[in-house]
């Protein structure tokens, strides 16, 4: 961890390293709490309204009450200071947020008596992988065995952990998964390929995580006259593609150039995956502040 990261928790600035929550978190001991990461720029959070409506469904889905300070309001103010004070104004970062359903006696069930969510946020540096963008990356698939509800953002990531893990141990940066025959995403990105000119990727149902990167890059697309089709394609489709690419806010656009060791299309990474990474790249950085106006030099 960075020196001076600071963190939010349950409504206190603290250095990241002294933050610790109860043994019986239900977050802890369930999984049982939802998460949200931003993309910051210059200090600036990306989208942030989309994040929070996220944020907000996923507690809602799960009953867990929404803390008073998770309004888009305070969420702004509390990332601010965190950037400002963990010395983050400059460049790429992340903002993070977990909301889990409290600290209670462990029982399946929910907590008798009311208890207060616990509410931890922190902010990172973010590297991109402009080399791997450049060349293109190597994927593999693996089935998809998550649950029903992948629309929900759980802090319950076992199956992504495992899944980025094989790709981990086999040189790849991604795991993309596969049900019954269809693609449906990536352990922390989702999966758009082109076919016949088409953008396809899955539909936002319960099957996916309905990601920020991918409605933003699917408008970008569609406002350039590109095809999109919001429908799945087979894993039997992947030799046929023009092109693969993954999309998520700490990934971009990922031109994906092997799968499972065969080429994808030529083998390069293609127009329109650099396209919608220029576009969206184009986005992030008109967040930056402007820089201060060049002082004019007075001839005496
Ligand atoms: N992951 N699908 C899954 C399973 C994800 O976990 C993510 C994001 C995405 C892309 O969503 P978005 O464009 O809103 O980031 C798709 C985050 C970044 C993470 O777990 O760190």
């Amino acid at each position: 961890m960075p020196p001076n990261v600071l963190a939010f928790l349950n409504g206190h600035f603290l250095p990241r390293s002294a933050a610790s929550v109860p043994v019986d978190d239900r977050g802890f001991v369930f999984g049982d709490g939802v998460y949200e990461v931003w993309r910051a720029v210059g200090g600036s959070l990306f989208e942030s309204e989309r994040h929070v409506a996220r944020l907000h469904r996923g507690l809602d889905e799960l009953r867990i009450p929404r803390p008073d300070v998770a309004t888009p309001e305070r969420l702004h103010e509390i990332a601010r200071r965190l950037f400002t004070d963990s010395d983050l104004l400059d460049g790429d970062a992340t903002f993070y947020v977990e909301i889990t359903r409290g600290v209670a006696p462990r029982t399946h069930h929910f907590p008798k008596v009311a208890v207060s969510p616990t509410m931890y946020a922190t902010v990172n540096r973010l590297t991109t992988a402009e080399d791997v963008r450049e060349r293109g990356a190597e994927c593999i698939t693996l089935p998809d065995v998550r649950w029903l509800r992948c629309d929900i953002k759980s802090v319950q990531l076992l199956p992504n952990v495992l899944a980025k893990q094989a790709a981990e141990e086999r040189h790849a940066i991604e795991a993309i998964m596969v049900r019954d025959g269809v693609v449906t995403e990536g352990s922390h990105t989702n999966v758009v390929g082109v076919m016949d000119g088409v953008l396809r990727t899955h539909q936002a149902n319960h099957l996916i995580l309905r990601g920020v990167t991918r409605d933003i890059v699917l408008d970008i697309a569609r406002s350039l006259g590109m095809p999109v089709h919001e429908e799945a394609f087979g894993e039997r489709d992947l030799h046929r593609l023009e092109e693969l690419f993954l999309l998520g806010t700490t990934t971009d656009v990922m031109p994906v150039v092997r799968i499972d060791g065969a080429a994808v299309g030529d083998g390069t990474p293609g127009p329109i995956a650099r396209r919608l990474h220029a576009e969206l790249r184009a986005r992030l950085d008109a967040l930056r502040p402007a820089d201060p106006p060049a002082v004019a030099s007075i001839s005496p």
